[in-house]
This record gives C-alpha cells, structure tokens and sequence, in this order.
C-alpha cells in the first residue's frame, strides 16, 4: 500500500513546497518513488494556484533541489481513510488541522522528527526572508521524518 504524507503550512508557497520538495529527493534516492506519495497544501486559499515564493525556490535550486508545483488549499479527501501522515510546519497549521479534520492518526509537526534543532514551529520566512535557516529546519526534519515512516512502514530495504 501506498503511504501518504502531506506538507501542510499557512500559504503552501513557503515551508510545505519546501518540505515536499525535499522529502521527495529523500524518497527517490532510496529508490521509493513508488512506495510512498509525497504532496503539500495549505490551509488557506491565499495563494492558491502559485508558484512556490522565489526564497524557496532559490534556496531549493542552490541545493539541487528541483520544484515545480503550485499552491493549493487542503480538501477532504486529504484525509484517505486516515491513512495520510500529516505533517504541520507549525503548532497553528496542526490545530487548524484538527480543526477541520477532527482527531487524525498521524498527525505531527515536521520538527517533532529533527534530530538536531529542538524548536517545535518552523518560523514562517514569508515576511523574514530567513529561507536558508528554514532549509536547515526542514532538512533536519525531513530526515528524521523519512527514518520514522521506513520503520514504521517496514521500508527499511
Ligand atoms: P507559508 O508562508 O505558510 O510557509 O507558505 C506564508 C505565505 C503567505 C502568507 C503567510 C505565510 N500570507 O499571509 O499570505
């Protein structure tokens, strides 16, 4: 079966296209581009249709790191039987989760898996600018959130 995991921020043109993007290399170096379905959303419907903002977009590409998708606002069908493993940037973006979505079993912020940062909420860089410290965040957290899904899973080959 398919696992699912879903990016979720405010916008989805900062942190989740950044998180997704990265998540996804992740995914296809170890050869699970098949096993596990990578997306973002947001919870709003700021900027629904756009490209990601241009600091992720730089900050992606002087890492390697290729993104094309565009903003969407997150739906019901999200939801998947509960099977999607939902990842919030912040504490805000997981209660709006809650909130529309009610009690989710898989339901964490990304910087609950970092290994070597200990702050909960990844800072929002769409007024900052701070996109290269959000990479280190969100890298961090990728990994460790890659490891928990393999083990979870049973991906570990
Ligand atoms: P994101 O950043 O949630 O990381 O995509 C933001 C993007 C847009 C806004 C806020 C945060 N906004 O207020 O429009």
């Amino acid at each position: 079966m398919t696992v699912r995991v879903l990016f979720v921020c405010l916008g989805n043109i900062c942190r989740s296209p950044m998180a997704e993007a990265v998540f996804q290399k992740l995914v296809d170096d170890a050869g699970l581009t098949h096993e596990i379905c990578v997306d973002s959303a947001g919870t709003s419907a700021y900027h629904v249709g756009e490209q990601a903002h241009p600091g992720t977009r730089r900050v992606l590409a002087g890492h390697g790191i290729h993104y094309e998708g565009r903003a969407r606002q997150i739906r019901p069908e999200d939801r998947h039987n509960g099977s999607t493993y939902f990842v919030a940037m912040d504490s805000e973006n997981r209660e709006a989760l809650q909130e529309r979505f009610g009690d989710l079993p898989h339901l964490y912020r990304l910087m609950d898996f970092a290994t070597h940062s200990n702050v909960h909420d990844i800072p929002d860089p769409f007024y900052s600018d701070n996109f290269e410290h959000v990479y280190r965040l969100v890298d961090d957290g990728c990994r460790g959130l890659f490891e928990t899904i393999r083990a979870n899973e049973g991906l570990l080959r």
